[in-house]
């Protein structure tokens, strides 16, 4: 079964509790975090998250796009992330490797991200440590970017290496998902798909939901 992870970045901010409300049929909540440095854009953070965690039972998909994660992951689980996850490319293996330990340690579900100049080769000293891989398929920063196609062999391939483990680790991609790049996305192996603009900006956002859904289901492998 493909799940839904709606973006935030896309709601209004002055009315999050009712934006909330109006995806509760998706699966995830997905809150990007972004710090001005590790991506050029700054959005929103731990009293957002902790604000969130009060409103809705949603599993809380947090992708930090930050400097340095291995500093904040605790205080981001202790807000209410049910999955934390950060980018192979913000710090060194060794706080990399650590900030996972922490995660897992804290009971969190774990993920990595990468960007989409980065080879999907380098996550394969981590994967078994994983719940979670997502792949960008835009580069990370913004909202209503449109979707990078050259990323499907990354998907494929990533899909093609957690089925050789048998782990469970799911597979998300993020950026540019409308019905079609899902279907796209499906083929090539992802199970979890983001999406900001596409369920923010529909008339009705529930709709839109069963649209990726439906879309992702027609050739999808699940
Ligand atoms: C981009 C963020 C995405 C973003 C997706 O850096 O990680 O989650 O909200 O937005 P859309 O679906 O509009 O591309
Ligand atoms: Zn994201």
């Amino acid at each position: 079964m493909i799940k839904i992870a709606p973006s935030i970045l896309s709601a209004n901010f002055a009315r999050l509790g009712e934006d909330i409300r109006s995806i509760e049929t998706a699966d995830y909540l997905h809150f990007d975090v972004m710090d001005g440095h590790f991506v050029p854009n700054i959005s929103i953070g731990i009293p957002v998250l902790q604000s969130v965690r009060k409103v809705t039972d949603m599993v809380l998909d947090v992708h930090l796009m930050i400097t340095e994660p291995l500093r904040y992951v605790a205080d981001f689980v202790k807000a209410g992330a049910d999955i934390l996850v950060f980018h192979v490319e913000s710090q060194a293996p060794d706080k990399t490797l650590e900030s996972l330990r922490k995660i897992k340690a804290l009971g969190a579900r774990t993920g990595l991200s990468l960007r989409p100049k980065t080879p999907w080769e380098i996550l394969l000293p981590y994967l078994d440590e994983l719940d979670l891989v997502l792949v960008m398929t835009v580069e990370p920063g913004f909202g209503g970017q449109s979707f990078m196609e050259d990323q499907l062999p990354k998907i494929a391939a990533l899909r093609r290496e957690i089925d050789r483990r048998g782990i469970k680790c799911e597979l998300e991609v993020d950026g540019g998902i409308n019905p079609e790049t899902a279907r796209l996305c499906v083929e090539a192996g992802a199970d979890v798909l983001v999406a900001g603009s596409a369920v923010f900006g529909a008339p009705d956002r529930a709709a839109m939901i069963a649209a990726l859904r439906d879309a992702a289901g027609k050739d999808g492998h699940s």
